[in-house]
């Protein structure tokens, strides 16, 4: 079993929308996944009451439980779990990072965002754990010169995983019925870039290599 973390001190960033979406992909994609919600405010359970069906299982734990309970998964037979986890520092961000074999770091191209990821980095490096950046919500493509700052500015501060993903509709719609974008809008733009990210993901579960995003506004 392979295990990604979405952390980072700030609200807002991503790390719900993003965790669902991705589990789903994965799913479709052929993975056994199971999503531990270790943030207070729940979302991603609302998320699985919304969704209504056990094809990706939700359950939240509290940090001290968290070996355990991914043994259990292991033995279970699930290959991919995915933690969700609060905007703030919290023994349970501390314990999804320490258990999760791959970090993911969501930020928006602005400045708060992106100081709040360095704040993040550096505990994961203090703990000595993979992690990669994913810049989330990038504007349409006539507002290219902040993504490209932002682009920059994760690159010199360690891996940025591709693609970019844009600010689009579907992220928000599907989150709210209990879907993933591939399967609200299979053909659109946002379920396209998940799958690859998706791939990205996985070839970086896989070699420990991170994949480099290009320039290309979402
Ligand atoms: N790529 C995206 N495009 C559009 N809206 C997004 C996108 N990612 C997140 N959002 C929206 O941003 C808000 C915060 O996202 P959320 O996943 O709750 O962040 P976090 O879990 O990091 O606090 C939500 O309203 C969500 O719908
Ligand atoms: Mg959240």
């Amino acid at each position: 079993m392979r295990t990604i973390a979405f952390a980072t001190q700030k609200g807002g960033s991503g790390k719900s929308t993003l965790a669902s979406s991705i589990a789903v992909a994965a799913h479709e994609a052929g993975e056994r996944v199971f999503i531990l919600d270790m943030d207070p405010q729940q979302s991603l359970m609302k998320w699985a009451k919304a969704r209504g069906d056990v094809s990706v299982p939700v359950e939240a734990i509290l940090p001290g439980k968290i070996n355990a309970v991914m043994n259990s998964l292991a033995k279970s037979g699930v290959t991919l779990c995915v933690i969700d986890t609060a905007g703030t520092e919290s023994t349970a961000t501390a314990a999804a990072m320490k258990a999760a074999d791959l970090c993911i770091i969501p930020a928006r191209p602005n400045a708060f965002d992106l100081w709040a990821s360095d704040v993040t980095r550096r505990a994961l490096r203090e703990m000595r754990k993979d992690y990669v950046f994913l810049l989330n919500q990038c504007p349409p493509a006539q507002q290219n010169a902040r993504i490209s700052e932002g682009v920059e500015m994760l690159e010199k501060m360690g891996g940025l995983i591709s693609p970019l993903i844009g600010a689009r509709v579907d992220y928000q719609e599907a989150a709210g019925s209990g879907l993933g974008v591939t399967e609200l809008n299979p053909g659109g733009p946002a379920a396209e870039e998940i799958r690859k990210l998706w791939s990205s993901i996985k070839r970086r579960l896989a070699k420990g290599k991170p994949a480099t995003a290009t320039r290309k506004a979402a």
